[in-house]
């Protein structure tokens, strides 16, 4: 923490976190930074070349303190999250942003999402080992969050009655489902290499972050 004391933050809130976040990244997730760059002529003229590139994205960046609980660093992360998706539309990419965001802070096994498609659950945007493509409905541990509406901690997947083992390094998951129009539309499946590495509040913030969803869904 002593090299980076620009993540100690006192009076860290959620308003103070999403602010900071949008203070950084001005453009919102349309950073599209119009670059003036001066290029010099080295040769006979002073040639003055501006450039505008108006498709330049930057990549974002989290600001998370490592040392800090877990508790602590969903209280940071939750609303860096809702900054780094509300002015991106598109599913796919703030699918995806939150998988790698949740990863990368939480340090999990396996972080994605599968959705719903027709009968089936359908692997979407995730970070971590490769993963099983199409899960039925019911099945598993994600098709029984789907069937049963409801959120799913499994302390030991090995006690869990038809648990698809997409990796044998997975020892504890939770799965969230997201709704839209009063149906499963897809679900957050978290894995962990831990046994026992799921509780209330990973349940509590990764709830709130399934409400960012269904509100963009
Ligand atoms: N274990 C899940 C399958 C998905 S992988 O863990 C990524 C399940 O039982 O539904």
């Amino acid at each position: 923490m002593a090299e980076f004391p620009w993540l100690i933050r006192e009076n860290s809130s959620y308003e103070n976190e999403r602010n900071s976040f949008s203070n950084r990244h001005p453009g919102g997730n349309y950073n599209c930074d119009f670059i003036l760059s001066t290029v010099s002529g080295l040769i006979t003229t002073s040639l003055f070349i501006i450039f505008e590139t108006p498709h330049f994205t930057m990549a974002e960046n989290l600001i998370i303190a490592q040392s800090t609980s877990r508790e602590e660093r969903y209280k940071v992360l939750v609303p860096q999250i809702e900054a780094l998706t509300s002015g991106e539309p598109d599913i796919i990419a703030n699918l995806s942003n939150i998988a790698a965001a949740l990863k990368q802070t939480m340090n999990f096994f396996w972080v994605g999402f599968y959705i719903v498609k027709n009968t089936e659950l359908i692997l979407g945007p995730f970070q971590g080992p490769i993963a099983c493509t199409r899960i039925a409905f019911g099945k598993g541990v994600c098709g029984a969050s789907w069937k049963a509406r409801m959120t799913i901690i499994v302390p030991d997947v090995d006690e869990f009655p038809g648990h698809i083992a997409c990796s044998s390094d997975s020892k504890s998951e939770i799965v969230l489902p997201a709704m839209k129009n009063g149906e499963v539309a897809l679900v957050l499946d978290v894995d962990s290499d831990q046994l026992n590495d799921f509780d209330e509040t990973d349940k509590l913030y990764l709830t709130q972050v399934m409400g960012m969803i269904e509100k963009m869904i």
